[in-house]
């Protein structure tokens, strides 16, 4: 049986995260895992923080606060929306707190050299005296000799665009202190991604079956690969192994795009030695029957679908490669880019008071990028809530649950043996096509998956609409109760088809009838069949029925 390795992409810690990354990354990745676990397969869904980099040191350095309080500070932000949102991994580590990282990320570098895919170069960089550090591009400042605009990074220009090398700006300065810096030699590490793709990489790339959008963007990433340079002169970041300070290692660290992929097989350690089973953790990293599945934003398409499969590669040490990378495309907010930097946020501590968080996961769920850009609307929201979860769901719940409460003393109606086969008919058969969320959800489609969810609802409101049970308790009872027993028993199944959705939900409903235990730790239930799909006793004692879905205040009425 294949054992799955989930893994979201690490998020900086470096900011909140907003609902374009729980949308690209992390949301899909807990509803995926959530039903391989009912399906009963064997899961560890992996990640953590990343934290090291120039653009970490540079916020830590803005805001004042030493690196790791700065981190820390985020990494406990972040994992608050994880909360509010369900999103539960087996590890929320990070790549400066995790203490298996240092000697992992070492041990592959180590290993890429041993086996020749390393090269090591020395040359000229910008190098502040009064600060005594080589500088990264973000902390040098110049003239752009393209343009000649002033205000140029050591990265890019903004005048012009033009991508920066440092080495040829005119009247560079140093952006820490404001000095001149000077030009020295120095030595990096240069993963050799040219020949990793030649003997190996490029024909497993080219022949592995990706998701769509994923081909698409891949197909011209082979074309060009230079060799990356991994080292970086900084202090904030996993330092190199110390057998390489004499060749020019001293003081240096992994770049944070080396580092941070490692970390996933860094957690996965934490994660087995938090069990008890340190040495475990190879049996999810490695063998055929590992399944790899990285869960991204577009933007990190070809770190995982090239630079980091090269790495494990590269290593030669039995890793598997990625099985799947269901990269999501950009989620928006309502026709604009979310972004931190220029305040297009949606205020999500504000949002999680207001709303309900399952409600929030199952419309992100409906309107996820799988194909093609798509946006969150807080219209779009309320609209799909009313229709789909208080209309269909919650209408269908209440109806049912609470006629029962009144009529039938909370206890499952009985059903009549002379009714069993036309009430079976009737809803297997009669009410509209329903089918297994799962399948879809296997496959990356996840909003197929609820739209399933949906369709699976809808086939009892129309069963409920027809039988009329509460009109038919007057003129025939024994029908009525068969027709009210057949909907529990299609309740208790909506109940573990939304479970992966909406866990919090699910648990309500699963109460509401009366079931014991948690929801999430059923067996997924599969598509109804007719001799099988009863499981309920007459007479069972139901539990205490309430409104699953409250109906939302359309947004535009209300006062700003
Ligand atoms: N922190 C990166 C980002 O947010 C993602 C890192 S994914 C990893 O874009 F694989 F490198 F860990
Ligand atoms: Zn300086």
């Amino acid at each position: 049986m294949p054992r799955y390795t989930v893994t979201s992409a690490l998020p900086y810690a470096n900011g909140p995260i907003h609902f374009g990354h729980v949308a690209g990354a992390y949301l899909p990745a807990d509803l995926y895992v959530r039903t391989l676990r009912m399906l009963g397969e064997e899961v560890a869904f992996i990640c953590g923080t990343d934290e090291y980099g120039v653009a970490i040191t540079l916020g830590a350095e803005q805001a004042g606060v030493p690196y790791e309080e700065y981190v820390a500070g985020w990494h406990d932000t972040i994992r608050g929306t994880f909360e509010a949102l369900s999103i539960e991994f087996d590890i929320w580590s990070g790549t400066s707190r995790c203490a298996e990282h240092t000697e992992t990320a070492q041990e592959f570098f180590r290993a890429l050299d041993k086996a020749g895919y390393l090269a090591r170069r020395e040359e000229e960089q910008l190098y502040c005296a009064t600060d005594d550090m080589f500088l990264a591009d973000r902390y040098i400042g110049g003239t752009c000799y393209e343009c000649g605009h002033t205000g140029a990074g050591g990265d890019e220009c903004p005048s012009c665009g033009t991508w920066i090398a440092p080495l040829r700006l005119e009247d560079p300065i140093c952006k820490i202190c404001g000095g001149t810096p000077e030009k020295r030699p120095t030595t990096h590490w240069y993963l050799d991604l040219p020949k990793l793709r030649d003997e190996h990489i490029g024909e497993w790339i080219a022949k592995h079956e990706w998701k769509p959008n994923v081909s698409a963007f891949i197909k011209n990433l082979l074309k060009d690969v230079p060799q990356r340079a991994i080292t970086r002169d900084m202090k904030w970041g996993v330092p190199l192994p110390p057998e390489y300070a004499d060749q020019g290692g001293e003081g240096k660290v992994l770049y944070v795009w080396f580092d941070a992929p490692i970390a996933y097989v860094s957690f996965t350690k934490e994660l087995c030695a938090q069990r008890g089973d340190p040495d475990g953790w190879e049996r999810w990293w490695k063998g055929d029957d590992v399944r790899l599945v990285h869960f991204l934003g577009k933007d990190n398409i070809p770190f995982h679908c090239m630079v980091f499969p090269s790495m494990l590669h590269g290593t030669q040490q039995g890793y598997t490669l990625p099985w799947q990378v269901p990269a999501n495309e950009f989620y928006n907010l309502e026709g604009g880019k979310f972004s931190t930097s220029e305040g297009r946020i949606l205020d999500t501590t504000d949002l999680f008071e207001r709303y309900e968080s399952d409600a929030l996961r199952f419309y992100i769920i409906t309107t996820l990028p799988e194909t093609a850009d798509a946006e969150f609307s807080l219209q779009g929201f309320v609209t799909a809530n009313n229709a789909h979860l208080a209309g269909n769901i919650g209408n269908l719940v209440t109806r049912v649950l609470k006629f029962i409460a009144k009529n039938y003393e909370g206890r499952v109606p009985d059903l009549s043996e002379e009714h069993r086969a036309e009430m079976d008919r009737e809803i297997l058969e009669g009410c509209g096509s329903f089918g297994d969320p799962a399948l879809h959800a296997q496959a990356f489609q996840f909003r197929r998956a609820a739209e399933q969810l949906i369709a699976n609802a809808s086939v009892a409101n129309v069963f409920m609409q027809r039988m009329e049970p509460w009109a038919l308790r007057k003129t025939d009872p024994g029908r009525a109760a068969s027709s009210l027993n057949t909907l529990c028993e299609w309740l208790l199944w909506l109940a573990r088809w939304m479970a992966p959705f909406m866990p919090g939900k699910a648990q309500e409903l699963w109460e509401m009838l009366g079931q014991p235990g948690r929801v999430v730790d059923q067996h997924w239930p599969g598509s109804p069949e007719a001799s099988t799909w009863r499981q309920l006793e007459n007479g069972a004692a139901l539990g205490t029925p309430a409104a699953l879905f409250p109906r939302l205040d359309d947004p535009s009425q209300e006062p700003a």
